[in-house]
């Protein structure tokens, strides 16, 4: 049977694609601002007026257990936290630099517990790491700077040296990855575009391959992304649904959806746009149908807690995969001559051998399956393990007018009232 099968790379993905689901933290000082990890851009702040956010930056209610466990709870078996994001503040006790958190009211590395604790909930541990850094002294200004209007702080690109963020940014990256243990993942973020004015920061200006080859020296095994401009194991779609499984040159690649729950990812107080629980579940399938993981984030507040409203989404869907995880973990897509009836989305689990029919919109009565009359064992609600009859020559001889059905469909008798869950699942147990 033709599933798709993407070509080996250096890193070990054999855990990322059966496990499927994590949990994305953006956790930085745009906490503060509480609109948007841009902010510092949007509102085009200079260094001076962004530090009340440094000064102010206490999280006394941060509990990493708790964190974990409510990202395990939900179903996620990983975790990509921003230990620097573009504003330049370090999460970690960094020696090369003094904008950490160590040094704000914080008072202490918040990294380590977050690491330790996801790991004791027994999930694989990832950094985001930005590229972009609008904090450091040598770092050049491009068109995504917060002061690319301001005359002023350009024209003192000449003092800059672009080589000593460079060598900062290589020393950093190794602090993570020697200090923390086993990193399951390093996601960079990300290369720039270049503009009128502005040249390209990309894998010239990172050093990239000389930065892949120390990653991969200090952390054998890890799973790079996509975004040094150099595709490594896993390319990253950011809050996109792909119409398929994700291709490079022709050819599927390991993929990874990221998602927010409201369009920012770091905390936002105002934003009105927060997906529902059936949304993101409907996401994270139709994911899986395609071949791909979804990294979900939450931005937690700088008091140090994931607000109610993540709560509330990330418990549904625990909810949910509490009884489902069986059609996520492990499955793919389904192999082509597997036709998907309207409605539905198909996953695969090539071990154990069993499609999975997911019913976005449940119908009367009845879902026929084209070309499998044969092919079934045995089919079950995966909510409640409850039989599903299958009637092959279905005959709809109700005055229903000709029989439309030909021998070789399988017809399921589902239910007429949907099954109490976000989205209910057809387990069929194939021959
Ligand atoms: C973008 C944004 C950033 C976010 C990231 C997540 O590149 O710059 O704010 O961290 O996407 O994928």
């Amino acid at each position: 049977m033709s599933i798709p099968r993407p070509e080996p790379t250096p890193g070990d993905t054999k855990w990322f694609t059966h496990d499927r689901f994590g949990l994305f933290i953006h956790w930085g000082l745009y906490a503060l601002p509480a609109r948007h990890e841009w902010i510092k851009k949007y509102e085009k702040m200079d260094n001076q007026t962004y530090e009340k956010y440094f000064k102010h930056f206490e999280p006394d209610l941060y509990d990493p257990e708790l964190w974990a466990k409510t990202a395990s709870n939900a179903g996620m078996k990983y975790f990509v936290v921003t230990t620097k994001h573009h504003e330049g503040f370090c999460l970690w006790d960094s020696k090369l630099t003094d904008y950490k958190a160590t040094n704000t009211p914080a008072g202490r590395d918040l990294l380590k517990p977050m690491v330790e604790a996801f790991r004791n909930q027994g999930m694989k541990v990832g950094f985001y790491h930005s590229l972009l850094d609008w904090h450091h002294p040598h770092y050049t200004v491009d068109n995504r700077h917060p002061m690319s209007e301001n005359e002023e702080y350009i024209a003192a690109d000449k003092n800059r040296d672009i080589s000593r963020y460079i060598e900062y940014l290589h020393g950093q990256v190794k602090e993570l990855l020697t200090g923390y243990g086993k990193i399951d993942v390093i996601w960079f973020d990300f290369s720039v575009a270049p503009s009128e004015r502005f040249p390209v920061k990309g894998k010239e200006t990172w050093q990239s391959e000389k930065l892949i080859k120390m990653v991969r020296e200090l952390q054998p095994g890890i799973i790079i992304n996509d975004r040094l401009q150099i595709d490594q194991d896993v390319k990253t779609p950011e809050q996109v649904s792909p119409r398929e499984w994700v291709k490079v040159n022709g050819k599927p690649v390991v993929w990874e959806a990221c998602h927010t729950f409201s369009g920012s990812w770091g905390y936002h107080r105002d934003e009105e746009s927060w997906k529902s629980v059936d949304m993101l579940v409907k996401m994270l399938i139709d994911t899986v149908s395609k071949g791909g993981n979804m990294l979900l984030n939450v931005g937690p507040t700088a008091r140090g807690e994931f607000d109610k409203r993540a709560l509330e989404r990330l418990e549904g869907i625990g909810e949910w995969m509490k009884r489902h995880g069986r059609s996520i973990y492990g499955c793919t897509q389904a192999p082509e001559e597997f036709k998907c009836p309207p409605d539905c989305r198909l996953t695969y689990n090539p071990e154990k051998n069993r499609l999975y029919l997911h019913v976005f919109s449940w119908p009367f009565k009845h879902i026929h399956l084209d070309e499998m009359a044969d092919r079934v064992e045995y089919a079950q609600l995966l909510n409640d393990a409850s039989e599903i009859k299958m009637i092959t020559n279905f005959n709809s001889s109700s005055h229903a007018g000709d029989k439309d059905i030909g021998q070789s469909t399988l017809t399921l008798e589902i239910p007429v009232k949907k099954p109490d869950v976000t989205v209910p699942v057809i387990e069929l147990f194939l021959k």
